[in-house]
């Protein structure tokens, strides 16, 4: 099969990537750009560890296929950390031991980030609703949805 040329732009930086026709954006992200924070678990969009914001919103990118996102704003989670300093969803995952392995955590946080920035104003039932289609094997999502709650407060305030 004939590979594409392809540039991502990821986290601000251009990658340009030759891909096949067939790979997925989170194994293009995972291995052509050196970026592995994107988690991959199943790999049929049903747990959501692959999350990233392309062009803003949440997709799961074990569905999207490299070639989709060419010449669009792709965001990982190696983006959140700004001069050192955590980003407030990830200091709120600390504070709330809303991570245990960690596996689930990179799409909890882009999926969170997605939901906040554009519904910064996002009731309790809005955030429990969106952070439903990830999948945690360790936390109980409890504290994963305080976390969201606690980064709420910042985000909505536009430290974000
Ligand atoms: S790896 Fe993409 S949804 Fe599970
Ligand atoms: S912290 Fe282990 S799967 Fe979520």
């Amino acid at each position: 099969m004939n590979d594409i040329d392809v540039v991502l732009e990821v986290n601000g930086e251009v990658f340009p990537v030759r891909v096949e026709p067939r790979r997925t954006l989170v194994d293009a992200l995972r291995e052509d750009c050196g970026l592995t924070g994107t988690h991959i678990g199943c790999e049929h969009g049903v747990c959501g560890a692959c999350t990233v914001l392309v062009d803003g919103l949440p997709v799961r990118a074990c569905l999207m296929f490299a070639t989709q996102a060419d010449g669009r704003c792709v965001e990982t989670v190696e983006g959140l950390a700004q001069g050192g300093e955590p980003h407030p969803l990830q200091q709120a995952f600390m504070d709330q031991h809303a991570l245990q392995c960690g596996f689930c955590t990179p799409g909890f946080l882009m999926l969170a980030l997605g939901v906040l920035r554009n519904n910064p104003a996002a009731s309790d039932d809005e955030i429990k609703d969106a952070l439903s289609s990830n999948l945690c094997r360790c936390t109980g999502y409890v504290n994963i949805l305080a976390a969201v709650k606690q980064a709420r407060a910042l985000l909505s305030k536009g430290q974000a």
